[in-house]
């Protein structure tokens, strides 16, 4: 596990992680060996659950007041001081942008008072890298399924800042799915996990729904249609929501393993099967990719469920990765990126959604 070691003297120090790009203020202190010291979440739910989706001012305003609190909390768990870290970092992008400048500035203030550096991380580096944090022999390069509510690629993960893109969506991601369908059947926000507990008690058979660009020669993904055929379905009135929730799900199951089987017969080399993001959570979607990876003769590793979901641990260890690489800390002048993909030189894709 050459990749882990650090190339200091000194014991390698601990790293601060502050998360707060979509609804989740969360802040995270990991030391170098992958041990989380201390972390804190404070989701936005119920801020939310009445607009059916993630209103950007009220995120940004609920950041402000619950982070500094959350900081204080885990350095006092952790029994560190500013001065104890080896970096602060933040999520500095994608994401709204309200939510990561409250993060960012809040990192660059601390890390200015500090005199300690600055990591600005990339969100999906850090999901990215997540499933390291628990399987310390995860070996690079391996195939990742980024799946999370703004997010649905398929990418081949060679280190630290090291991403070559093989899919994405051209509309939809595959949690923006499950969002909508939760909503349409009255489920409340999030969709995901209501949508999964509602799916045990259905037929997914009962209900004939698509699977856009399944077998396609393209390497894409596509979920705007399927969530379509759900809203004719809730339309027409006639199927229980269970059956829907069960049919929806198995859909979406199939779409995803369809497309990463493609891409996992042409990436040579990869070592294992990743999955990562909020939607790697869904227990069918990691049986199904459990099972494509064991026919393909290689490892597959999924992050826990609070690991999946947006965190600042995955943040803190995005930071420990980055220096251990050897990749510089970031300056205090540095951005906010809404959009900020992880390989820019993927090609474009067709399609009006499509977020990095
Ligand atoms: O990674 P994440 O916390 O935030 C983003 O970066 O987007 O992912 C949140 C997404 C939401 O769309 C949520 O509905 C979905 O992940 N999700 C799930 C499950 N748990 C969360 N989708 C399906 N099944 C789940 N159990
Ligand atoms: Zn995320």
């Amino acid at each position: 596990m050459a990749e882990r070691g650090h190339p200091d003297a000194q014991p390698p120090r601990p790293i601060l992680g502050i998360e707060t790009s979509c609804d989740e203020t969360a802040a995270a202190v990991v030391a170098a060996d992958g041990r989380v010291l201390a972390q804190r979440i404070a989701g936005q739910d119920a801020l939310h659950a009445p607009f059916g989706g993630v209103v950007p001012e009220l995120a940004a305003r609920a950041h402000e007041a619950r982070l500094a609190p959350l900081v204080e909390a885990v350095l006092a768990e952790a029994g560190l001081a500013l001065e104890d870290l080896a970096a602060v970092a933040a999520t500095a992008g994608p994401g709204l942008v309200g939510g990561v400048m409250v993060g960012l500035v809040t990192a660059k203030a601390l890390a200015w008072a500090s005199g300690r550096p600055l990591v600005a991380v990339n969100h999906l580096e850090a999901h990215a890298l997540s499933p390291r944090l628990v399987a310390p022999g995860l070996a690079f390069p391996y195939l990742l399924l980024l799946v999370s509510g703004g997010h649905c690629q398929i990418l081949v993960v060679s280190g630290p800042g090291r991403y070559r893109r093989l899919a994405t969506t051209i509309d939809d991601a595959a949690g923006e799915a499950f969002d909508k369908v939760g909503k349409l059947l009255g489920l409340g926000f999030p969709g995901g996990p209501a949508v999964e507990r509602l799916a045990r008690a259905g037929d997914p058979a009962a209900v004939p729904l698509p699977r856009p660009l399944l077998g396609s020669a393209e390497p894409h993904f596509s979920f705007a249609g399927l969530k379509t055929a759900v809203l004719r379905t809730v339309e027409a009135g006639g199927h229980a929501a269970a059956d829907i929730a069960a049919g929806f799900q198995a859909a979406v199951a199939d779409c995803l393993i369809d497309r990463t089987a493609r891409a996992l017969a042409r990436a040579r080399g990869v070592r294992a099967l990743v999955a990562a993001g909020g939607v790697a959570a869904n227990a069918l979607i990691r049986d199904r990719l459990a099972a494509l990876a064991r026919s393909r003769g290689l490892p597959f590793v999924a992050p826990p469920q609070w690991l999946c979901t947006d965190n600042a641990a995955m943040v803190a260890w995005a930071a420990q990765e980055r220096l251990s690489a050897g990749l510089a800390p970031d300056p205090l002048d540095c951005p906010a990126r809404p959009r900020w993909p992880l390989d820019p030189e993927a090609e474009p894709v067709r399609g009006a959604g499509v977020k990095a």
